[in-house]
């Protein structure tokens, strides 16, 4: 990473090493809905150097890197390769997910609820986040991705309609982020309480997946995908 710099971007980061992902995520850095933080100021409220974090960062390329290779080919697709790299990995991953997590966590709440009253919080933030979530995709794929997918070609497109199409969907993106933040808080960043059983440990794994995988893809929305519409109306 020798061509980190102090000014260089969260979202640039995560664009040229994906595993910084995880290691942006354990320190709460915002490289998604807050991709333009220079690296700097978004260290600002942690407690480690640019140094350390750069040496995680590395580290973790060096461990895991090889698997996310092409990851890091995404920044040269074009807006039709793009949209379909989002629906295939990101979208595809919700609508696999989303259910399963509702009824594990369901289950959890009934059994652990009364030791661990801040599961029905959870919950609740959870159902929220799923329907936002669930109406999101669908807005994105029938409406928003087939506008994206008609920009190269078309000549004449409505440019001050598709920079509010993109604001809002960035808005929405914020409420998701607000979400998951809420429920990382609540369950102290899924930390597994003593002396309870499998399935809780194992929704708390899913749920942090979630966290990783929607931060993932609001980065590859809003760092990558709408930059490229933008300079292509511009
Ligand atoms: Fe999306
Ligand atoms: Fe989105």
């Amino acid at each position: 990473m020798a061509t980190t710099t102090l000014e260089q971007s969260v979202g640039q980061i995560v664009t040229e090493y994906p595993m910084a992902v995880s290691v942006f995520l354990s320190y709460g850095i915002d490289f998604y809905c807050r991709g333009d933080t220079p690296l700097a100021e978004a260290l600002k409220d942690t407690d480690i150097s640019v140094d350390e974090i750069i040496d995680e960062i590395e580290k973790a390329e060096i461990a895991e890197g090889e698997k996310y290779a092409k990851k890091r080919q995404i920044d040269t697709k074009n807006l039709n390769e793009l949209v379909d790299y989002i629906e295939n990995t990101y979208h595809k991953y919700l609508k696999r997910w989303l259910p399963e997590i509702s009824q594990y966590l369901k289950v959890v709440r009934t059994v652990h609820g009364n030791h661990h009253q801040e599961l029905y919080e959870i919950y609740d933030n959870f159902i929220r986040l799923k329907e936002e979530l669930t109406d999101h995709l669908k807005k994105e794929e029938d409406q928003i991705f087939p506008l994206i997918k008609e920009i190269e070609e078309k000549k004449s497109l409505d440019n001050k309609e598709i920079a509010l199409v993109l604001k809002e969907i960035e808005d929405r993106h914020e409420k998701t982020r607000d979400l998951l933040m809420l429920n990382k808080m609540l369950s102290k960043s899924w930390e597994i309480p003593d002396g309870v059983c499998t399935s809780y440990a194992y929704v708390y794994k899913l749920l942090a997946d979630l966290e990783a995988n929607t931060a993932e893809h609001i980065h590859v929305e809003n760092n990558l995908l709408h930059p490229k519409v933008r300079d292509k109306l511009s």
